[in-house]
């Protein structure tokens, strides 16, 4: 099972217990250190890592594998090393697990290194920091939350709200492009995504400077928290040996922080708040600190964060948060009103967004826009309870163009190709901007909202209708459902009175979701 050079030596052990993956051994010559692989089985399939020394005489262990067929007093070898994942120029291109097994069914390696997963981080003196902004080409995120050249950022949401899809675009936009190498870490999620992705990589051409490491929700909670160490380990060599910029996306770093929650579980230690570990801070920080430029070469990652029960006072995306340069928040109620991606501009947001990094006229841009949409958000309530009509001119001009520009920010994903029908689009930061500022100056307020939906850059709403008579039926001008014009129902909004409003049950909805809610059905 185990790809790595092992070194043997001639220290065997006898299984005492085996407990699901926990499994204790007997030593009685010498006492396996922490984080010591030991072999068990036929053909040494069965491998366990050391976690604990119980006494003189036992160590106890959480199997990386499957322990089917374990069984007390079998014979249990100890390779004498840690966890070690295969490095060098071979492994670009190529699918492995978490031992370092080739799973894309291709040739075996034969000219690499193998390295212990387990490293520190690199020492304060050795970082460097620099502020370059990595573009995506999506208009949301360069506008509102620039990524950061060598930082990380988090993509942040609750179940089926667009973390995966988000992640696959901008993999799609950026290796491409990204001269150095691409690491896709899947930790804990479908195997099918996996796959995908591997496929989606090979079309596009760009697998020769990619690796992917994969430790999928089928295997055991060992191997799921040891394959992002083993994804870190290649990136650092890269980092470090070939000084090449790394790209480093994961999905999903919860899954990590959840497999530790049972490593922890089952080796029997006291669960914290909301049934965590203890040590999940410390074992999360191992992780993210070693994710660091350093004068060599930057690792730049991109981490996709499931948040349980879509609560992000939760522990596990609290701790989350505090490592990340730029956060990116998914909303569902965005991916329920069609506005994809889902993002929540005013929730999001990113270090790099200050006038000495991304210039003056971006800075300035992007307040404006953060501020026309939070004022837009503060009106909804009133609108809801009294009408559009009850506002000011003013206020009015304010929703017409945070309805705008929130529809401008949304963007056709080449990835989504199959479920919108729409050809992806990608957008340069210049064009987002250019876009972004001419609806806050007002040019596009005699167009229909659904002009500027699921469009690239802001001359496409061109040559789309203009509002038209009230009579006329706004048309979808595409096959997809999620276009199906929103614009009868803004023009019910601004219709709308307060004694429309019992349709909707106890609580009154805001008449603007109405509108919104049009995209999705
Ligand atoms: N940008 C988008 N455009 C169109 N549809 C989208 C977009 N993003 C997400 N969706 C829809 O939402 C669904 C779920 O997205 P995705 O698989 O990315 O969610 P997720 O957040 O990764 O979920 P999970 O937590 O279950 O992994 C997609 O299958 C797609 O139908
Ligand atoms: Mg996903």
């Amino acid at each position: 099972m185990l790809g790595q050079e092992t070194v043997k030596v001639p220290f065997l052990g006898a299984v005492v217990s085996v407990r699901g993956s926990v499994v204790d051994i007997r030593f009685d010559e010498h006492l396996p250190p922490i984080y010591s692989v030991l072999c068990a089985g036929g053909e040494g399939q069965i491998v366990i890592e050391v976690l604990a020394q119980l006494d003189a005489r036992h160590v106890r262990g959480i199997a990386l594998t499957p322990t089917q067929g374990l069984a007390r007093g079998m014979a249990v070898e100890d390779t004498g090393g840690p966890l070690k994942a295969p490095v060098g120029k071979e492994v670009l291109s190529r699918m492995f697990d978490v031992f370092g097994n080739v799973i894309d069914r291709e040739a075996a390696l034969s000219d690499v290194q193998w390295r212990s997963v387990h490293r520190a981080p690199p020492p304060l003196a050795r970082r460097s920091t620099k502020s370059e902004i990595f573009e995506t080409g999506i208009k949301v995120i360069d506008v509102l939350m620039p990524l950061e050249r060598g930082g990380k950022a988090g993509l942040f949401g609750g179940a089926g709200v667009g973390k995966t899809v988000l992640l696959t675009e901008m993999i799609h936009n950026m290796v491409g492009q990204h001269e150095g190498v691409s690491i896709f870490c899947g930790i804990g999620e479908r195997c099918r995504e996996g796959e995908e992705l591997y496929r989606d990589m090979k079309a596009a051409g760009v697998l020769r400077n990619m690796v992917m490491v994969f430790g999928q929700m089928n295997e055991p909670p060992g191997a799921r928290f040891r394959v992002g160490h083993a994804a870190l380990t290649m990136a650092e060599y890269f980092r470090d040996d070939e000084h090449r910029d790394v790209l480093l996306l994961v999905d999903n770093i919860f899954r990590f922080i959840q497999a530790g929650m049972e490593v922890s579980g089952l080796m029997g230690q006291m669960p914290s708040r909301l049934g965590y570990q203890p040590t999940m801070g410390t074992e999360l920080s191992r992780l993210e600190e070693r994710i660091a430029n350093t004068d060599t070469g930057a690792i730049t990652s991109i981490q996709a964060v499931y948040v349980p029960a879509d609560d992000f006072t939760d522990p596990a995306a609290v701790h989350t948060f505090s490592h990340l340069s730029a956060s990116i928040v998914l909303s569902r109620k965005r991916a329920s009103e069609g506005l994809f991606p889902a993002i929540d501009p005013l929730q999001s947001n990113s270090k790099m967004a200050t006038p000495d990094i991304v210039g003056a006229r971006h800075y300035g841009l992007a307040q404006e826009i953060r501020r026309t949409l939070a004022q837009y958000a503060e009106l909804k309530d009133i609108i809801a309870m009294l009408g559009l009509e009850q506002l000011s001119q003013e206020d009015r001009n304010v929703v017409a163009r945070a309805r705008r520009l929130e529809r401008f920010l949304t963007q056709p994903f080449f990835t989504t190709k199959q479920f919108t029908g729409l050809e992806g689009k990608l957008v340069s930061l210049e064009d987002a901007l250019d876009g972004c500022e001419r609806i806050l100056r007002d040019e596009f307020k005699d167009y229909q909202e659904s002009a500027l939906y699921m469009i690239g850059a802001i001359d496409e709403a061109k040559g789309k209708p203009k509002v038209g008579p009230p009579a006329a039926p706004a048309e979808p001008d595409s096959k997809t459902e999620a276009k199906a014009a929103p614009d009868p129902a803004v023009k019910s909004t601004a219709k709308s009175t307060p004694e429309s409003h019992p349709k909707s049950g106890t609580k009154p909805q805001p008449k603007v979701e109405h509108a919104a809610d049009t995209h999705e059905s």
